[in-house]
């Protein structure tokens, strides 16, 4: 698989990494054998990028992770998050103390004295602008807590307000054809400052598969169920911000545009990864077959011209005036 190096950690990773939300919960249930075998495919398939975070499933994820490394000869980049725990939910509760004690969690959860990355989860916009968040940030580094730090935002404002800080090595975003604002600003800046752009929610939530149509239903548990219009966090995280029959109507063009050949969910992370200023994509899997699928973006040919203006077409006239301005 290809690699690029990522951003300002050092480290090199695979163009297709691994989302790990799947595997803690809020997408139905996934077991534990699943969730083992869904780690184990991606890793002898070739990523070396796991994303996860603290609060998927409750620490769930990261023990899995734990888990699935353990006995292993590799060891992939593990990125996680910190930030969610705080309660309430506001950039006061981002102080030294609980930042120390979400990321020593982590380590705990993942087995490990220095975690590869940390990114700040979508905390409180005001955060940004926080210098003692960032000093604190680069106090865990230089006492070896964690090799290095990076955002994950909502919006593109604020991933431009973190790229001011010196040390932030990273930027997790959603890019996707249905979600292209980072294109204009915020991939050209972050390569300018030599910063890693993980690129999350590539498929939508699944909308980007094509397997959904109108009358598609998820289980209770599963935020595209339960968060249909923002009832638990940032609704543009569910189906990408995207309506859910206008996401089905504008999928079905994209699998049209994608043609038989090509499984669409692939075709859909091929264009993620062939956008400048993108390290990597964070795919979530729920099983071994979706990994498969999606690590065979990696040695797909480059879309044509004409997909690429089909597209951009189908994202102006379905889908632009519901997420754009938005995020
Ligand atoms: N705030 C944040 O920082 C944040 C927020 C969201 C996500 N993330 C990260 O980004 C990762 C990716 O985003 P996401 O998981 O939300 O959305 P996504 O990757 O756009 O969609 C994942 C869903 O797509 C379907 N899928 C995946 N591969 C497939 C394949 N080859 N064929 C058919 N269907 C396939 C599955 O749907 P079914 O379940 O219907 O099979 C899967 O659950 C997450 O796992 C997480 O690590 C971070």
């Amino acid at each position: 698989m290809e690699q690029r190096p990522l951003g300002k950690t050092g480290a090199e990773v695979g163009v297709i990494g691994l989302g790990t939300w799947q595997l803690g919960g809020d997408w139905g249930d996934v077991d534990e054998d699943t969730a083992a075998e869904v780690l184990d495919a991606a890793l002898d398939a070739g990523v070396t990028l796991l994303d996860t975070a603290d609060v998927y499933g409750d620490g769930r994820s990261e023990e899995r992770i734990r888990k699935a490394l353990a006995p292993r000869a590799d060891r992939p980049f593990v990125a996680t998050k910190a930030g969610r725990r705080a309660d309430p939910f506001e950039a006061a509760q981002y102080t030294p103390e609980n930042l120390r004690a979400w990321v020593d969690r982590s380590r705990r959860n993942l087995g490990v004295d220095t975690l590869d990355l940390v990114q700040l989860h979508c905390p409180p916009t005001a955060v940004y602008s926080d210098q003692h968040v960032f000093d604190t940030l680069d106090g865990f580094v230089a006492d070896g807590s964690i090799a290095a730090y990076g955002v994950s935002v909502e919006t593109v404002a604020e991933g431009l307000t973190a790229l001011q800080h010196e040390g932030v090595a990273t930027i997790q975003v959603i890019l996707n054809i249905f979600r292209r604002k980072p294109l204009e600003e915020l991939l050209p800046a972050a390569a300018a400052a030599g910063v890693g752009v993980l690129a999350r929610v590539p498929l939508a939530s699944g909308l980007l598969t094509g397997k959904y149509d109108e009358s598609t239903t998820f289980p209770a548990d599963d935020h595209r169920n339960f968060n249909r219009n923002g009832e638990a966090f940032d609704v543009g995280e569910t189906f990408a911000g995207v309506p859910f029959d206008v996401g089905v109507a504008a999928a079905r063009e994209v699998a049209e545009i994608a043609g038989d050949a090509v499984p669409t969910a692939a075709f859909a992370l091929r264009w993620v990864i062939d956008q400048p200023g993108v390290t990597t994509v964070i795919p979530g899997a729920r099983n071994v077959t979706q990994v498969r699928g999606n690590v065979a973006a990696a040695t797909m040919a480059p879309l044509s011209g004409s997909q690429l203006a089909d597209l951009e077409r189908v994202y102006d006239e379905r889908i632009r005036a519901h997420v754009h301005d938005r995020w």
